[in-house]
């Protein structure tokens, strides 16, 4: 099959190098010249693990190439997939179609014979109808279907989520669209992952659905860490005893500072927008959005009492600033709220993040970004985990004491075990234990 890729971010460029590996001929397009000039020169302007080599092998088979001329790329495709940023909308928290709606106008005056156009990005219910419309109104005579598949990939393991999928949702009801899809996908269904078809309408909220409840499942156990301080309980043991019940599942209950990144944050948004605007509230969703916003400061004020209540003119080194680990990926990332709480009270920064410091960069200043997580640590007067990365799981705690000017851990993560860390001489504080 010919597929071509809108939109060569995380989604796009994953997607279309997977599918390129399944044997199709993918075309990745991006308006961002610079992105594309990387692409070609064969640099990955994104981190993820294992998309370099994924990338670099499908590029010498000939099955994966990049432009930034959209009409050239879509001309021959099959299927067409959009897989632009759905942002929120600034002011109100609806999802920013711009980005669609322009590329969905310019697919249809690219296109030269029946297509499928599909809307991988996160989109609204209803979006598809209006892609629709757009590609009639702007070319009448052209052969096309739209059809909705969402993308549950997960940044950090994109590629093996990509192929080995829980499920592939498809959503439209014109049979010759399901039946090009049906032979994009034919690799996943002969490895039997589920690909489930179901209306264009409940693809795309199905999207929205399970953000918002994976969203909700980090939220409670959130609140009930929380619970967990006040009584004297450790959240590990509640989270394991429920996450046992094959009906709750232990995945997603993990407490924190509060679920961040590109999807979470701005899908609980739009769902709670098109719950509105068709009268039909979530209250649940509602909750779960107002909590986590006032969590990630909340975790600033954790840190602060930590500290004795009084940051003014102290250092705090924090370790880990993307949303998650094995991404460079900073949309959202609870670091922001947590290291700008510490900076309103008069704390000095230093940091340090495996892969997301030139993210970071752009959305936190006035921060003393650091070559290693033990130069951050250099002076200063307490020690935060505030993202997972592997590279703090074992931390040489008698070099961590030896650097700061008092032992004070906080891990937000939850870790390192206590017992290893008082034993060390710290005072701990951890989430929920
Ligand atoms: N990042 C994730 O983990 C993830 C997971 C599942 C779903 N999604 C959804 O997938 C969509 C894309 O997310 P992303 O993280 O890949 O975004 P991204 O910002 O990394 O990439 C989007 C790309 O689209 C390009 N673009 C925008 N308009 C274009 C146009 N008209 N023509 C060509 N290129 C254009 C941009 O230059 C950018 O490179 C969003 O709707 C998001 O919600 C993201």
């Amino acid at each position: 099959m010919r597929v071509t890729m809108i939109g060569s971010g995380y989604v796009g460029l994953v997607s279309g190098a997977c599918f390129a590996d399944f044997g199709h001929d993918v075309v990745c397009v991006d308006k961002d010249e610079s992105k594309i000039a990387a692409l070609l020169e064969g640099r990955i302007p994104i981190f993820e693990p294992g998309l370099d080599q994924l990338v670099a092998t499908n590029v010498k088979a000939g099955r994966l190439r990049f432009t930034t001329d959209l009409a050239e790329g879509v001309k021959d495709a099959d299927a067409v997939f959009i897989a632009v940023g759905t942002p929120s909308r600034r002011g109100d928290g609806h999802a920013d179609l711009s980005y669609v709606y322009a590329a969905a106008e310019e697919i249809a005056h690219a296109i030269r014979r029946f297509t499928v156009i599909v809307d991988k990005s996160t989109v609204p219910v209803g979006t598809g109808d209006e892609v629709e419309r757009i590609i009639r109104d702007a070319n009448p005579q052209a052969e096309f279907a739209v059809v909705s598949n969402p993308e549950f990939l997960r940044e950090g393991a994109a590629i093996d989520d990509f192929k080995r999928p829980d499920r592939v949702v498809i959503g439209g009801d014109d049979a010759r669209a399901l039946e090009v899809m049906r032979q994009i996908y034919r690799p996943l269904a002969l490895g039997r992952s589920p690909i489930i078809e179901m209306s264009r309408k409940a693809a795309e909220l199905t999207k929205y659905a399970g953000n918002a409840f994976l969203a909700t499942k980090i939220t409670f156990i959130n609140e009930i860490a929380d619970l967990c301080e006040k009584v004297g309980a450790d959240v590990q043991d509640v989270a394991r005893g429920i996450g046992l019940d094959n009906r709750i599942g232990s995945k997603f209950l993990h407490a924190g500072p509060g679920y961040g990144g590109s999807c979470f944050p701005k899908d609980t948004l739009a769902l709670l927008k098109t719950a509105q605007d068709n009268e039909a509230p979530q209250r649940i969703v509602e909750a779960v959005v107002a909590v986590n916003d006032n969590r990630k400061r909340a975790m600033g004020r954790k840190v602060i009492a930590a500290m004795g209540g009084d940051v003014r003119g102290k250092t705090v080194a924090v370790l880990g600033l993307t949303f998650k680990p094995n991404t460079d990926d900073m949309r959202d990332s609870p670091a922001i709220a947590v290291i700008q709480t510490l900076q309103d009270a008069g704390a000095t920064v230093r940091a340090y993040d495996p892969e997301g410091t030139e993210q970071a960069k752009k959305v936190l200043d006035h921060v003393d970004y650091c070559d290693g997580p033990y130069q951050a640590m250099e002076g200063a007067d307490a020690l935060v985990i505030v993202t997972e990365w592997d590279a703090f799981r074992a931390l040489d705690l008698a070099r961590v004491k030896s650097l700061l000017s008092s032992p004070v851990l906080v891990d937000l993560r939850n870790i390192y075990p206590r017992d290893a860390v008082e034993g060390a001489g710290f005072t701990y504080h951890a989430v929920g234990r």
